[in-house]
């Protein structure tokens, strides 16, 4: 063999080595729970380093806040009663607190913390509380709208907490969920883009069967880069 088909065939043993690693890690990391992942993972980071997701916002640009903005065309009218479930550092509860009666429940205390500085910064009102959305501390059809953005995707229990918020808007009002996945064109990039999400421990879902299975009325829409990002919207019958 001359030296340079040696070295040509060195280099395809290189790259196949190389795929056959991150196949098997991907392998090995898919049998991971992703419960485990949000748990021992996420959970502590949303708490520890809450300003530092805060930053996420400037370092994109703003490009990530923009991708929650279409909540607001699905909104009741202003001065009705909405429940932010996983409000994350608050930007869009702070947008949100001066029109409508808001409240809003987060795992993370270092989010309520961050949260709280933003609202009293701007003395905006806002009944902010820590919990968990699998027991939502209000009683049953507290709310005109329940609305969530980035958050469904880190829940564990789809049915569970898609209960929860359920239980606590009146009838005729909204569940509004924004979310990451895959796109209903079937492009590769969104396909791609919600593998990665799921490797890091997400759950890519669709929240349209969920809601219908709970008797609401759904409309969903996408948008964004490849048409990656969604929002669903469950209208609650008025009588029931
Ligand atoms: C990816 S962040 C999204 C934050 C914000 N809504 C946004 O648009 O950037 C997910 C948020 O959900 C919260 N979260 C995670 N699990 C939760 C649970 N079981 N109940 C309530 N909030 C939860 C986290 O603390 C975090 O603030």
């Amino acid at each position: 063999m001359t030296s340079r088909k040696r070295e040509i065939a060195w280099i395809v043993l290189a790259v196949a080595g190389v795929v056959l690693t991150v196949l098997a890690l991907n392998r090995f990391w898919r049998r991971v729970d992703r419960g485990t992942i949000q748990r021992r993972f996420w959970n502590p980071v949303y708490d520890r380093l809450a300003t530092w997701y805060d930053a996420v916002d400037w370092l994109t640009f703003n490009t990530t806040h923009r991708l929650r903005l279409p909540v607001l065309r699905h909104l009741p009218p202003p001065g009705s009663r909405v429940l932010e479930i996983g409000f994350g550092s608050g930007k869009l509860h702070a947008q949100l607190a001066g029109q409508y009666q808001m409240a809003g429940l987060d795992l993370a205390p270092g989010m309520q913390r961050l949260t709280q500085r933003r609202l009293s910064a701007r003395g905006l009102p806002s009944d902010l509380r820590t919990g968990s959305v699998y027991a939502i501390p209000w009683p049953d059809a507290s709310f005109d709208a329940v609305l969530s953005t980035f958050a469904f995707s880190a829940f564990p229990d789809a049915d569970a907490a898609m209960d929860e918020m359920i239980r606590v808007v009146k009838p005729g009002g909204k569940v509004i969920i924004v979310d990451a996945g895959e796109s209903e064109d079937g492009n590769l990039v969104a396909r791609w883009l919600a593998n990665l999400w799921e490797l890091l421990g997400d759950y890519m879902r669709d929240e349209v069967p969920l809601m219908e299975a709970r008797g609401l009325q759904v409309k969903r829409e996408e948008y964004g880069p490849w048409n990656c990002i969604h929002v669903v919207v469950g209208t609650r019958p008025s009588w029931g």
